[in-house]
């Protein structure tokens, strides 16, 4: 009887052991989510730029190195040459990925 007992505190502990598992299991699935949709931005923003600012010139033009408060002031001044070229979601997307990766 006490054999019995012990098999199934061992069946239970177990289970709850698995259980955990795949609670954190799907807590990191989620991260990793997260993770994923920051890169997207990240893709987007660099691909919008790769599509539209090398029509007038090329993309060396483009990657240069710009104090933080130039961005949002020489991307106003691209999408007035164009208008429609970036909608306002884009211009943001695009100003903050300069403002990260081309910025002093
Ligand atoms: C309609 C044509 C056109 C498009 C589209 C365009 N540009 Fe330009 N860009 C220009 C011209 C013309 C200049 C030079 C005159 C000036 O600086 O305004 C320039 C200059 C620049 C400069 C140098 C500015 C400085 O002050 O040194 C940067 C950086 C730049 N563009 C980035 C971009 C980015 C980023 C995009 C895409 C969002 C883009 N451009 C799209 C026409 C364009």
């Amino acid at each position: 009887m006490k054999l019995i007992l012990t098999a199934v505190l061992i069946t239970i502990l177990l289970l709850v052991s698995f259980g955990c598992g795949n609670i954190s299991g799907g807590t990191n699935d989620n991260t990793s989510e997260q993770e994923n949709s920051s890169e997207n931005d990240t893709l987007d923003a660099i691909s919008l730029i790769e599509n539209n600012c090398s029509r007038c010139h090329n993309l060396d033009r483009v990657y240069v190195i710009k104090a933080k408060d130039q961005w949002p002031i020489i991307i106003d001044r691209m999408v007035r040459k164009s208008p429609g070229l970036l909608n306002e979601v884009e211009t943001t997307a695009v100003v903050e990925y300069f403002q990260e990766n081309y910025s002093q």
